[in-house]
Parts: structure tokens; C-alpha cells; sequence
């Protein structure tokens, strides 16, 4: 059988485009079972669907454009000050913020990576300088090399834990790239927007100190861990010369007053919602990993609810993408990604009886039934 490339379903960059999969497999959208984009499995916190649903009416009014709400508690919740925080449409509108604020003319990615960091960056006018991870150390780069990056660009992108990959790097090198983003007056933008699946105690993040390093800028997204990503909510940390920056591009009202409840929602839905999540993360991921490593598939370690996974030959990401979608299971190809190749996929980590049918599914193609 061929597969041909272009049956792929990211035509816009990214997973969960159901969309193109009703499109591309024929089948309607409910039918699916989505594991190309990284969503908390247990859904938005109970508390939040109750808010919307009583908030509705509220739709007949403007969203409040400093979203002092939600700052208040996210201040309180995260212990930093109000003018160090700013919201956004997403973590995706805070990073396209940030380039609009800050104008580097020289964006410097360690591939592979999130494609928005590229994409936004070209949008906005500026260049793009890549490295490349190494298949040896989990697909991070060397802190040397890093550092070397900070000095040939004016913001570098980060992801803390990176995304396809799903690893952290340690808080000495984040720290060393840090010092050195402030000697040569770079931005460092790290994007967390998945650190919240990782228990407290084993994130690597810079935001207790932050408030050392003025060239250093967190990004945060509640989409995911919340399970909000057609609300859309995220936000940054960073220097309050670095938010004034952002919010003089920011159109008014761009997050939306549902959004802004249900973040609020978010921020009050408890330690038990977090613990709950991180710990069906942790045994699921396990499971499913071992799943996929006893069905022949290479399964790169993770921290968070995604893994890197290498199909073995001969298959391609393209025709197990292909074969996968047409019997109702989505997975993310990751073929396209600058530094990974051809056999690349990335799945989520579900609940044990989504993962179940994944594997049950792989099986399945990889018997050829
Ligand atoms: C690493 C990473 N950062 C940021 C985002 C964007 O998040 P949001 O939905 O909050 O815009 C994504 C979305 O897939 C992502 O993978």
C-alpha cells in the first residue's frame, strides 16, 4: 500500500484538527478519539463547566480589558505581583505579544519544538536561528550550545518542558542561560505551558526568582491542563516594563469574558483537581509507554501527558497517521518537525481506557487486520 504525505492532518501546524480528520478520514468529528492534541484527560475542572454554564448570560457584556479578576487571583495563586502578570488569548497570543513588544530582529529555536515559535517569529519580521537537540540527551541541546544561541540572537524560545519531546531541563542550565541572556541583553522566553502536569516538586521553573533575571519571561497556558483550548486563557510573567510592552499591542477584549471566569474558575478548583491530574499523568504515561515499547515502538521519556515516539520501520508517521485515522484514533506526525524524521509521531497520554483502544488500535494496524 502507498501513503501519500499529503494526507497528513497538521495543514495548520498543529494537532487536534478535527476538522481536516472529519475531512481527511471521512468520519464524523465525535467519532474520534483525539490523541494529537495534549489535553487533560479529566476535562475541565467541574466548577468551571458550572460557571459557564451560568455565565452565559453574562455574554451580553464587554469583558473587563485589564482582566483584574483574574490577575488578582493568579497574583495571589502564583505569588507575584500584579504588574509583573499579564493574560492573554492563549499562550499563543502572549508569545506573539511579546514579539510584537519587543521587535527582535533575530529569534534563536531549538528544534525540534513548538512550530509557533518559527511561525510567529517570520510573521512578525524577524529572522529565525535554529540549533538541534540531540537524540542522546532526550532531544535537549547542550547548555554550551544554548548559551552559544543567546549570543547570536535578541529572544530565544524555550520549552520548559518542551514540546514534542516532554523533558525539562535541569534549573542550573536554565539558570546559566538566564545569566546569560541578561550579559547579552537577550529575551529568554520560557514557555511552561505544560509545567502544571508535572507535580510541584519536580519542576524545573525560574518564577520563585524570576523577579533576578529582567531578561527572562515566563508563559504559561491554561488550555491544556484546564482542558480549555477552545476558551483559550494563558498568561506571562516577566518585568513590568516587559508587560507594558505586550499590553500596548494587545487589541482590547481579546480574552473574552468567558474565558476570564472560567480562569478564575481555574484558579480555584483546588489542589485535589492538580494532584488527581498529575498522578493519572504519571501512571498513564508509564502504561502507555510500555505499551508502545513491547508493540516495537522506540518511546522517548516524558515528564508531561505527551509522548515522542519513534514507529518502527518500515512504517512512516504518514501512513500510521493514515491507517490510525481511519478506524477513529488522531495522532500527531511529527515528520514535519525541523530535527525529528520521518518515523516521528506524538500521542497523548489519555485515561486507561482511551489508551487502551490506542494500543488495542495499534495492534490492530500493526497486524495488518
Ligand atoms: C509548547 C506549547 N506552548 C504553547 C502552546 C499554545 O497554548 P495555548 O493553547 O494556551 O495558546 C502550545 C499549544 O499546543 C504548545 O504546545
Amino acid at each position: 500500500m502507498t501513503y501519500k504525505d499529503e494526507s497528513r492532518i497538521e495543514v495548520y501546524g498543529h494537532g487536534g484538527d478535527i476538522e481536516t480528520a472529519e475531512a481527511t478520514f471521512g468520519r464524523r468529528a465525535a467519532s474520534f478519539l483525539d490523541f494529537s492534541a495534549n489535553i487533560n484527560p479529566l476535562g475541565p475542572p467541574a466548577d468551571v463547566i458550572t460557571v459557564l454554564q451560568e455565565s452565559l448570560p453574562a455574554v451580553i457584556r464587554y469583558p473587563d480589558p485589564g482582566h483584574r479578576r483574574f490577575k488578582d487571583l493568579l497574583s495571589t495563586r502564583i505569588g507575584i505581583a500584579r504588574e509583573r502578570l499579564m493574560a492573554g488569548n492563549g499562550a499563543a497570543e502572549c508569545m506573539a505579544l511579546l514579539l510584537l513588544g519587543l521587535s527582535p530582529k533575530v529569534v534563536g529555536v531549538v528544534d525540534p519544538c513548538f512550530s509557533e515559535y518559527r511561525e510567529l517569529s517570520f510573521k512578525f519580521g524577524a529572522d529565525v536561528r535554529s540549533i538541534t537537540g540531540h537524540s542522546g540527551q532526550d532531544w535537549r541541546a547542550g547548555r554550551d550550545q544554548v548559551i552559544e544561541l543567546v549570543q547570536a540572537c535578541d529572544l530565544l524560545f524555550l520549552g520548559q518542558p518542551n514540546n514534542p519531546n516532554g523533558v525539562q531541563y535541569d534549573l542550573d542550565d536554565i539558570r546559566a542561560i538566564a545569566e546569560a541572556a541578561e550579559r547579552k541583553k537577550t529575551w529568554l522566553v520560557l514557555d511552561e505551558a505544560f509545567i502544571d502536569f508535572i507535580p510541584p516538586e519536580h519542576r524545573h521553573t525560574l518564577l520563585p526568582e524570576l523577579h533576578r533575571y529582567r531578561q527572562t519571561v515566563i508563559i504559561r497556558s491554561m488550555t491544556k491542563f484546564y482542558a480549555i483550548p477552545g476558551l483559550r486563557l494563558g498568561y506571562t510573567v516577566g518585568h513590568p516594563d516587559v508587560i507594558r510592552a505586550m499590553a500596548a499591542k494587545q487589541v482590547s477584549w481579546s480574552v473574552n469574558g468567558l474565558a476570564l471566569l472560567a480562569g478564575e474558575a481555574c484558579l480555584g478548583s483546588g489542589e485535589a483537581y492538580e494532584r488527581r491530574t498529575q498522578e493519572l499523568i504519571r501512571t498513564q504515561r508509564e502504561q502507555l509507554a510500555e505499551g508502545l515499547r513491547a508493540a516495537g515502538f522506540v518511546v522517548a521519556p516524558s515528564e508531561v501527558n505527551y509522548l515522542l515516539v519513534e514507529v518502527p520501520y518500515p512504517w512512516s508517521a504518514a501512513a500510521f497517521q493514515q491507517e490510525l485515522g481511519t478506524r477513529g484514533v488522531l495522532i500527531r506526525s511529527c515528520a514535519m518537525y525541523p530535527g525529528l524524521g520521518p518515523q516521528h509521531i506524538r500521542v497523548a497520554v489519555k485515561d486507561a481506557e482511551a489508551n487502551a483502544t490506542l494500543l488495542a488500535v495499534v495492534h490492530e494496524v500493526m497486524d495488518g487486520v
